[in-house]
């Protein structure tokens, strides 16, 4: 249990009106959490202050290798007025597992999620009520250690800032378009893909740049080895419904596990649809869409929530998905996901947590 030492500000911000538009990630709240880790000392310090700039030494070691973890989670308003955290125990499992793999420190699962909630208590007023909309939560760690040398930090902060949002995408729920990327790689097995740091984000973006200029928001990206396999879309993971059945690559280690992901591939067993995670390649889809099995094509993630997809452009060949239409499904996954998340249905699987 965090001892949180709580200091408000004198001088709050206006609050988004609740018509405005809600770019994603631009706006951020009156507070922050942050906490210090020393090396033999564990975490300390944990406080929550004014929204401020952070202090960093220019030799910090998250500037020079990269050391940092970061994750996505949202707070809702909930129908009844509460607000509402959906599975954050899942998202303080994938925090650690990232830590363990970039050699950053644990926190323990219940400190995680104290904290989460004990910000969002603090900027409650900035959760945004229209539909569609939700507090983003951005926790993240960094190493501050001032060192050159290449080997672990030995001190960190731990930071949490909100951002009330709208829809991650400018299509909003509308189908997006998406370039399978051929040139350029994401992760490789055995590498950091399946962690949530800024280093495979940063690996994303040139050729997201590239695939802009032909029209496509994302970016899919195929696995390093042969380019045959679909991995991810990087902000989100993607499935398949060929004939009835579901299909999403499976977790091989260069893939972020998604919360989301996992979300859906339970409602979709729930439901009664087979749900195979394994290997998919390119040509099994090219393949699927000429025999017209290829239904739908989604993408999941926090941001994202359920995106669907309406074109896929292959080797510069554009391919059309459900008729750049909303699937059935995606609309289905849609409209349940969301409104477990705004307490509008029963939650059966106890994935929602109240602040
Ligand atoms: C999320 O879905 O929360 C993410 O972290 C993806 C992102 C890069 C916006």
């Amino acid at each position: 249990m965090l001892d949180i030492k709580i200091e408000k500000t004198k001088e709050p911000k206006i609050h988004p009106k609740e018509d405005d538009p809600l770019a994603f990630g631009t706006i951020f709240t009156d507070h922050m959490f942050i906490m210090d880790y020393t090396y033999g000392q564990g975490w300390h310090d944990a406080r929550i202050v004014p929204y401020q700039p952070l202090m960093l030494d220019p030799a910090a070691m998250v500037f020079h290798y990269g050391q940092e973890m970061f994750e996505g989670m949202k707070a809702y308003y909930g129908v009844d007025g509460s607000t509402l955290l959906f599975r954050p125990e899942k998202n303080a499992q994938r925090a650690n597992h990232t830590c363990h793999r970039l050699c950053m420190p644990n926190i323990e699962e219940l400190d995680y999620i104290q904290a989460i909630k004990a910000l969002v208590k603090v900027d409650e007023s900035w959760v945004p009520t229209k539909e569609g909309t939700s507090l983003y939560i951005r926790p993240y760690m960094i190493a501050t250690e001032p060192r050159l040398g290449v080997r672990p930090s030995q001190t960190y902060h731990f930071v949490i800032i909100l951002s009330p949002v709208g829809a991650y995408y400018p299509e909003g729920l509308d189908p997006v378009k998406i370039w399978v990327e051929e040139n350029y790689i994401r992760a490789a097995n055995g590498g950091i893909g399946e962690a949530k740091t800024g280093g495979n984000y940063v690996a994303s973006m040139k050729a997201q740049e590239e695939a802009a200029k032909y029209g496509y928001s994302q970016v899919l990206w195929l696995d390093a080895k042969e380019k045959k396999y679909v991995e991810e879309v990087g902000a989100m993971n993607i499935f398949f419904k060929i004939g009835e059945t579901i299909i999403t690559p499976q977790l091989t280690g260069s893939i972020l596990p998604g919360v989301t992901r996992d979300t859906c591939i339970s409602l979709c067993k729930e439901w009664g649809y087979t749900v195979e995670e394994r290997r998919i390649s390119i040509g099994e889809l090219e393949m699927a869409a000429k025999e017209g099995t290829l239904k739908e094509v989604w993408g999941t993630g926090t941001a994202a929530v359920i995106s669907p997809v309406g074109e896929l452009n292959i080797h510069h060949h554009p391919l059309k998905v459900a008729d750049g239409e909303i699937g059935e499904l995606s609309q289905r996954l849609y409209d349940t996901v969301t409104a477990i998340q705004l307490g509008k249905i029963e939650d059966v699987h106890g994935w929602v947590l109240k602040v």
